[in-house]
């Protein structure tokens, strides 16, 4: 069985004390929330031990946004699984366009990344997608496949969620099509050997396009940045119709 996935990842935004604020507000809305949508908060480091405490006994699963493949070490900035699992995080953001842009992740690091979450008990959600120009060019199914084939190299399919994030729709307001990202997400599918894996959508997605984004079949849920921030977005989200 797919589950769906709702997950906010925070990016570089909350202090602690923002980050509380936020849950005083949204945590009331899980209410509503059916039983079977699993809700995920990703936010900085920083938050992660407050918000595990403050967390206790609700039923948001935190998850960070980078992992490193060794357990401890001369890695300055890093932060390693166990780090993690300690204070209570179950899920971790792996290979994100914004790591591979900004920061020199590669397909090989993002590999070690994914084996060193899973060998600890953590479950990644590996990102992929493309850019507007391998867009324009057509090489959309060609990066894609690329992706996962060098990504998923000995990684437990048993153990993952995959996000599909074209790159030109993050953070743009420029969405890509629900139909669109249904085809995408089914041609991820068709190259992974196990089908329940989760697949999520990323990229612009909002409180008025999120009906129709999950109204989609081959869509397991969603990766989201700027409208996580706010409780009430996140909330109409969560609770998607
Ligand atoms: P936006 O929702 O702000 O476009 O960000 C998407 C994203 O990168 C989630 O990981």
């Amino acid at each position: 069985m797919r589950k769906i996935v709702i997950a906010g990842n925070w990016k570089m935004f909350k202090t602690q004390a923002e980050s509380e604020d936020f849950l005083r507000e949204f945590l009331p809305h899980l209410e509503e929330t059916p039983e079977a949508r699993e809700v995920l908060l990703c936010p900085p480091f920083t938050d992660l031990n407050s918000l595990s405490k403050y967390l206790h006994g609700s039923r948001i699963q935190l998850g960070a946004q980078n992992v490193h493949w060794e357990e401890y070490g001369a890695y300055t900035g890093e932060i390693s699984a166990p780090m993690l699992t300690e204070i209570g995080v179950r899920f971790v953001i792996v290979g994100h366009s914004e790591r591979r842009q900004y920061f020199g992740e590669t397909d090989s690091t993002v590999n070690l990344r994914l084996k060193a979450a899973q060998k600890h008990g953590l479950t990644p959600i590996l990102c992929v997608g493309e850019t507007k120009k391998q867009r324009d060019a057509g090489e959309t199914e060609s990066i894609i496949t690329a992706q996962l084939d060098k990504d998923l190299v000995d990684v437990n399919q048993g153990n993952l969620i995959i996000a599909y994030e074209p790159i030109w729709a993050i953070g743009t307001g420029d969405t890509c099509e629900a139909m669109e990202a249904n085809r995408v997400i089914g041609l991820i599918r068709s190259q992974l050997r196990n089908s329940n894996v989760s697949i999520q959508y990323g990229g612009s997605v909002k409180p008025n396009n999120i009906d129709e984004i999950m109204a989609q079949p081959e869509i397991d849920g969603v990766l989201v940045g700027g409208a996580s921030l706010e409780p009430a977005s996140f909330a109409r989200i969560i609770n998607y119709q």
